[in-house]
């Protein structure tokens, strides 16, 4: 494909125009009164999720000229070239097909390898979650980064959807601190390890996996090593690693299957695991759905295209270096962390397909917290700090409570889902309307210092509003609800990477620390510090023993 940088597009020239004549000074709260239909003209439908963007500094013209963008581009055929199974990820010459993982038998590359793996996993769950046979209660998942957080973020979410004689525990950090409370707790003869790698190679993992055993043989005593078969399995790229660790139960997937994207393949256990078969395939379903949206529906009316947009105009226009998460759910608490791997890993580069150093920026960071915790923390920086960083609400209409409760809390709990809704609703109101000093004057402040000035008081609790934000509304946490959010996440990151013109499925920017582990590690025992810097160097010899 012979695609020009995207600073070097027509319809980049016209953003900037269109930036420094009216993007810097967009006013949202001026939009609102001059186009009734704004709220209207600026929401998007998508499969299992509605997104209000009205909130955004942007209108009609901007998402024009961003679709534009996107066009001249190439978003569409790059697009359409990783769906086909085309190498896309060409620093390590892979396909890069997660999509390929929730399509349905046929409608996709790979689809027998895939389907075949996928029949095989779910019959066995199916024996897993026959816990009065299987023995099983505790499952624990040892991995990291894409082996660990997309599990770890599902299983809480599906909370109403869990299985009830199942406990699902997740260590990841090479920190025994990790481990050792999980352990504590449990019994090996109802513990089943999964030990998720796709290189089966990851420090961290083997480290605990290596911990796990021991722990396993000394609970179980004479007739551990017989039982390791039926209390470890792996889902890994590797499978002779996982067999040389002793692991026979293996369920594999493919090198076009990026980790931080592998959340649909055997990574997806222990979420199988925990809410069954038939949801599982329903959260692949839901995914797939999403899928479909982004490959067929016009990039105006295109969801992930247009947030994928939306965080370029923001990013090299607007020069915001941040984007916020808000889910207004708690079983979303650990969404925010897997959105950092999955955007952060991906489109954190700097240099273009070609290994040529960009002119501009790419990935912000992403940060967050449910709501309404976060906004009793750092929301104060989101109103009246110096940084303007949009902010990103989920909001789910439906509760997902126990329908056995009694009608006392069944009552206390909708009042509570109400105040939760509320809440969000006024932060985004909040963050755009802001509050001028003169309003600021006319109020009675109950713990303002009588000391000061009322003008000083007032400039305190002033807030420049017109701070953007997004809604994406779903009506309940489902597994297909789920599947389609986080679907719609990955393509929105393809697409913003798409823009740029980087590789947004590589990660060598982990590797370097990696390496350095591996040549430190002999130093601690030896208390060598030679050829290290001065700061490195004293800091070892302080840690060490
Ligand atoms: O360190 C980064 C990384 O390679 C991620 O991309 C990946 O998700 C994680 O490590 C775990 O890797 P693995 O699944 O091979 O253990």
């Amino acid at each position: 494909m012979n695609i020009p940088r995207c600073d070097q597009t027509p319809a980049w020239s016209e953003l900037k125009h269109h930036y420094d004549t009216q993007g810097r000074d967009f006013d949202l709260r001026t939009a609102f009164q001059q186009q009734p239909q704004r709220a209207a003209e600026l929401s998007v439908a998508a499969p299992e999720i509605v997104a209000d963007l009205s909130k955004n500094r942007w209108d009609l013209a901007t998402r024009d000229l961003l679709v534009r963008l996107a066009r001249e581009c190439g978003l569409e055929a790059r697009r359409d070239a990783m769906l086909r199974g085309e190498v896309v990820n060409p620093t390590e010459g892979r396909a890069v097909l997660h999509t390929a993982l929730r399509a349905p038998r046929g409608a996709a590359p790979f689809s027998d390898e895939v389907h075949e793996v996928l029949d095989r996993l779910l019959q066995w769950v199916e024996q897993v979650r026959d816990t009065a046979r299987s023995g099983i209660r505790h499952v624990v998942n040892i991995g990291i980064g894409g082996s660990d957080l997309g599990p770890q973020m599902l299983v809480p979410a599906l909370d109403a959807h869990l299985h009830e004689g199942l406990q699902f525990h997740f260590v990841s950090n090479v920190d025994g601190h990790d481990i050792v409370p999980v352990l504590r707790g449990l019994d090996p003869r109802e513990t089943l390890f999964i030990v998720a790698s796709k290189t089966f190679t990851t420090q961290e993992t083997m480290a605990n996996a290596n911990l796990a055993r021991t722990w396993f043989l000394e609970g179980m005593g004479p007739q551990g090593e017989a039982e390791i078969g039926r209390h470890f399995v792996a889902t890994t790229t590797n499978v002779q690693a996982a067999s040389a660790f002793g692991i026979h139960t293996t369920f594999g997937f493919w090198d076009w299957v990026g980790g931080r994207f592998s959340l649909w393949s055997a990574i997806g256990l222990p979420v199988a695991l925990a809410i069954g078969a038939d949801a599982f395939r329903s959260m692949l379903a839901g995914a797939h759905a999403m899928d479909r949206h982004f490959a067929e529906t016009p990039l105006e009316r295109n969801l992930p295209a247009l947030l994928g947009l939306l965080d370029v105009w923001y990013r090299n226009f607007h020069g915001y270096t941040s984007r916020s998460v808000a889910p207004y759910h708690q079983g979303l608490r650990r969404l925010p962390a897997y959105l950092q791997q999955l955007e952060m890993e991906s489109n954190g580069k700097q240099v273009d397909l070609d290994g040529q150093p960009l002119p501009y920026a790419t990935s912000p960071v992403v940060w967050g917290e449910p709501g309404t915790n976060g906004q009793h923390a750092y929301f104060q920086m989101l109103h009246q700090g110096s940084d303007v960083i949009p902010v990103e609400f989920i909001a789910v209409r439906h509760t997902s409570h126990d329908t056995r409760l009694s009608p006392a809390l069944q009552a206390g709990l909708a009042d509570q889902h109400t105040k939760l809704l509320a809440n969000c609703l006024a932060q985004s109101q909040a963050l755009m309307q802001g509050k001028s000093t003169e309003s600021a004057l006319l109020e009675q402040a109950p713990t303002a210092s009588k000391a000061l000035g009322a003008l000083t008081v007032a400039r305190h609790r002033t807030f420049p509003g017109n701070r953007p934000s997004s809604t994406l509304v779903m009506d309940r946490l489902t597994p297909a609800s789920l599947g389609a959010l986080i679907a719609m996440y990955e393509h929105r990151i393809f697409v913003s990477g798409a823009i740029w013109g980087i590789n947004s499925f590589d990660q060598w920017g982990v590797e370097l620390g990696k390496a350095l582990c591996n040549q430190l590690l002999p130093r601690f025992a030896t208390g060598d510090t030679t050829g290290l810097d001065g700061s490195t160097a004293a800091l070892l010899t302080r840690l060490r023993g």
